[in-house]
């Protein structure tokens, strides 16, 4: 039987939450990430860089935008062994910088996702998507990449009818 994946990126510490700085202690994307996997039953795999960025917010956007703009791929601290068995992947990631963090890029370039089907989604402070979606295809060009959900990194705990008509 296929079996559904939920891999995604998060970050908890201190965080831009709506207008003001905030420290988290479960990062928003997990909390989107940990209500479809209570919808689909799916399994939770976290992309975690090997050396994660400041818990200073303003600290972590000039790392994420210096790998950003060098095109760097963080190494992560763990795989999954493998995507055999998984047809449909939900991929979470917070937009850093209009797309995904590096350490996303890192994960997709790793597999070959030919023939599965991707579901991007992606919690942010206001520019929803970004250019992650093409980004995807663009990494992932023998998937199917389908119509991603953008939840405001500050709504996430009432996001679940949303994320329920969006799956
Ligand atoms: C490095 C960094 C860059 C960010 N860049 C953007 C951005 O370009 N657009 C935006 O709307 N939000 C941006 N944000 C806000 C995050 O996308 C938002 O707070 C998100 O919900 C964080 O998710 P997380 O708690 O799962 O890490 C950025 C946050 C960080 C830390």
């Amino acid at each position: 039987m296929s079996r559904e994946l939920i891999a995604f990126y998060s970050r908890a510490d201190e965080n831009y939450w709506n207008g003001t700085l905030k420290m988290l202690h479960v990062g928003n994307t997990e909390v989107v990430a940990g209500l479809i996997a209570e919808m689909t039953g799916g399994e939770l795999f976290r992309i975690e860089q090997l050396h994660p960025y400041s818990k200073d917010y303003n600290e972590c956007t000039s790392e994420a935008k210096a790998d950003q703009s060098r095109g760097a791929r963080p190494e992560l601290k763990a795989y999954p062994e493998s995507l055999n068995g998984y047809d449909v992947i939900y991929l979470g990631y917070p937009n850093y910088w209009g797309t995904m963090p590096m350490a996303v890029f890192t994960f997709l370039d790793k597999f070959d996702f030919s023939g599965k089907t991707i579901r991007p989604f992606c919690t942010h402070e206001g520019s929803g998507l970004g250019g992650s979606v093409s980004d995807i295809r663009k990494l992932c060009p023998d998937a199917k990449v389908e119509t991603g959900l953008a939840i405001r990194g500050c709504r996430v705990n009432e996001s679940r009818h949303e994320i329920e008509k969006w799956i």
